[in-house]
């Protein structure tokens, strides 16, 4: 097959950040998402309806297209009560955002007892609102590579058993364990996967010297873990749909010697998951990760748009430069990717 066209497709978890840098994050998904889900780990974070409902109207201003739909989150805090889930429900805002306290980029005020937010989450269960997870424990003394599956011990068995209602995205796994345990569960629970989590595994980070745009969280981990995403995806399971985790840092923030977690792959991220799929001989399969289980499992209509992806090679630039002279370097810079995005 040298060309597939697919029902258009949305990314349900990606980082546009704010300010100067919306012109370039937002054009780069819009070229070939619909929707996107935009998480909320701002500089301060986006904490209330009024916040998100600001930060979506400078996405819709930035935006290259109307076609474009943002679909905004809340980030939930220590301090996030059942009236502000009110708020942000009758907004129409769809989900809202639980980074564990210091477990990755900007997620400093996230939560640091999931406990403590049980009436939280049992008014999202209430009004139909998801609940995204950043699912990795942040305990100085467990290791990175095991921080997803203790999670899922500690904290996702208990709180779905709490919440057997409540609709549950576990956000850019990378682990069997996260597989098994959404493959396990009921039709309240979902998971989004990442290009790189499928495309990469550890040495892809740590063979030859320290790769750091391969560097994001949670971690990539060990080739069985990558051999089990990729199951995942090929199972044609509507368990699991996609979602890029597309982040952009500055270059010099990335290539530092406390480099920044998160792989900006907004420019070719939908052209290396179908390579994925190709690899994988289930090129049938990609309509339905891609833009099918996410709308179907956020209760939202399927895009009835189509795009059309061609093999064809061409080579992801080493740099991106922005307008006041910053640099990112997206992921997968400089080397060849056998899918490309038909514009025509
Ligand atoms: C994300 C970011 O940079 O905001 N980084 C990452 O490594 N994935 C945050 C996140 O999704 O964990
Ligand atoms: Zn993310």
């Amino acid at each position: 097959m040298d060309s597939i066209t697919i029902s258009a497709p949305d990314d349900w978890h990606l980082h546009f950040r704010d300010g100067d840098l919306l012109s370039e994050t937002v054009a780069a998904t819009a070229r070939c998402f619909k929707r996107a889900i935009v998480m909320p780990n701002l500089q301060p974070p986006v904490t209330d309806a009024a916040l998100a409902m600001a930060y979506r109207e400078r996405i819709l201003q930035a935006s290259p297209t109307p076609d474009f739909g943002p679909l905004m989150t809340l980030y939930l805090t220590q301090q996030t009560t059942t009236q502000i889930i009110d708020e942000v429900d009758l907004a129409y805002i769809p989900a809202a955002k639980l980074y564990p306290a210091g477990a990755t980029t900007n997620s400093q005020q996230g939560v640091a007892s999931i406990e403590h937010l049980y009436p939280v989450f049992e008014r999202m269960s209430e009004r139909g609102m998801l609940l995204l997870i950043h699912g990795e424990v942040t305990d100085a003394d467990v290791d990175i590579f095991d921080r997803e599956k203790k999670f899922i011990d500690d904290y996702l068995v208990p709180l779905k058993q709490r919440f057997p209602a409540l609709k549950t995205v576990f956000e850019h796994i990378t682990t069997t364990d996260a597989v098994k345990f959404v493959n396990g569960s009921d039709a309240s629970v979902a998971a989004t996967i990442t290009p790189q989590h499928l495309l990469l595994n550890r040495n892809d980070l740590l063979v030859g010297g320290i790769r750091p745009h391969n560097y994001c969280l949670p971690v990539l981990k060990r080739n069985s873990h990558q051999t089990s995403l990729r199951e995942a995806v090929r199972s044609g399971s509507n368990k699991f749909f996609l979602g890029t985790d597309s982040a952009p840092h500055l270059q010099h923030l990335k290539e530092n010697d406390c480099g920044c977690a998160g792989c900006y792959s907004a420019w070719g991220a939908l052209e290396l998951y179908t390579q994925v799929f190709d690899d994988l001989d289930s090129l049938d399969k990609l309509e339905g990760f891609a833009s099918h289980y996410g709308a179907d499992f956020y209760g939202l209509p399927r895009n009835t748009q189509k795009i059309t992806l061609e093999r064809s090679n061409w080579v992801m630039p080493e740099l991106i430069e922005l307008p006041n002279g910053d640099k990112i370097v997206p992921f997968f810079a400089g080397q060849e990717l056998s899918w490309k995005l038909n514009n025509s």
